[in-house]
């Protein structure tokens, strides 16, 4: 890949007991861009983000973050890397008995010595961003889930963080609601030029927001590539995943049916529904 890489994984196998969730994934995230990664329910998107962040450690693998290899790093080291990283939780994992304001300012009262003056003008500034200057004074729990996804975000922007990673930040959402979110995490990377790091299911909305893409099954990576070379792949899971379809070697339950990981064993002739493809791939 000809961009710079701000996080590296190199050959990260993860595994609870006997069950493998990640097998020797390697990718590259590329520095200021948005990069996606999805697949099915159970495949191992939310134990990857945790692997990056440091939650986790793999059996085997390194993983760089901005030229540092975090596996087996001790907990100060790890302490300063994750500072360099803004995390949006699945539910914006906000606090219920703090109001808006004081969710997004947490961060900065937490970590920095800024001023409460300091303070309320990076919240402001990052309410701002996200809408929800008039609703700061408002408990978590007098807001709509699309507010509480955007108050999470503002506080994963709030330290200025180089890598902001998003685990299903529309999950829960209504289409509008989605769409409206999509816009806001573009204009939002454009504004900050941080690294954006998104799992999600949503394909229609990855394939808005996302510059580079990568599908993980079976507790492997897929392929990883930037959008327009993703579109064009011939890889028949790649296909059907991005398509959206029930026909393909992707299954209910996926992990079920004995599928060929590089995708070449299904034979698409037998697809009368193509047209799908292209529909679902141009919105
Ligand atoms: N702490 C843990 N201990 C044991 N097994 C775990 C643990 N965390 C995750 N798993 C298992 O790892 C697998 C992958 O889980 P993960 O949460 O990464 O899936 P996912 O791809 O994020 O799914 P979804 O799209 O539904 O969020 C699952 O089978 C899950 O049960
Ligand atoms: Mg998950």
């Amino acid at each position: 890949m000809a961009e710079e890489a701000v996080i590296s994984l190199r050959g990260v196998t993860k595994s609870f007991g006997s069950h493998t969730v990640l097998q020797d994934i390697s990718f590259d995230i590329p520095k200021g861009r948005i990069t996606a990664i999805m697949g099915p329910s159970g495949t191992g998107k939310s134990v990857m983000l945790k692997n990056i962040i440091g939650l986790l450690t793999p059996e085997a693998g390194e993983i760089w973050v901005e030229g540092e290899q975090i596996v087996g790093m001790r907990d100060r080291d790890l302490y300063r890397i994750r500072r360099k990283m803004g995390v949006l939780f699945q539910d914006g994992a906000l606090f219920g008995s703090m109001n808006i304001y004081d969710n997004i300012a947490f961060p900065l009262r937490e970590h920095t010595k800024k001023s409460e003056r300091d303070i309320r003008d990076k919240v402001m500034a990052n309410a701002e961003l996200v809408g929800l200057l008039d609703h700061l004074k408002k408990l978590p729990g007098e807001v709509s889930g699309g507010m509480k996804k955007r108050a999470g975000l503002a506080r994963a922007m709030v330290m200025d963080p180089d890598i902001i990673l998003f685990d299903e930040p529309d999950s829960g959402l209504d289409p509008v609601r989605v769409a409206y979110l999509d816009e806001l995490v573009k204009n939002a990377q454009r504004e900050t030029g941080s690294t954006f790091f998104i799992i999600s299911h949503n394909i229609p909305s990855m394939m808005r927001t996302a510059e580079y893409m990568g599908v993980l099954f079976r507790s492997e990576l897929v392929k990883f590539a930037s959008k327009e070379d993703m579109r064009e792949s011939k890889n028949s899971i790649i296909r059907q995943f991005l398509a959206g379809k029930s026909r393909g070697p992707i299954g209910m339950d996926e992990m079920a049916s004995d599928v060929d990981i590089r995708g070449e064993d299904w034979d698409e002739d037998e697809d009368e529904h193509e047209h799908e493809q292209t529909e679902v791939m141009t919105v």
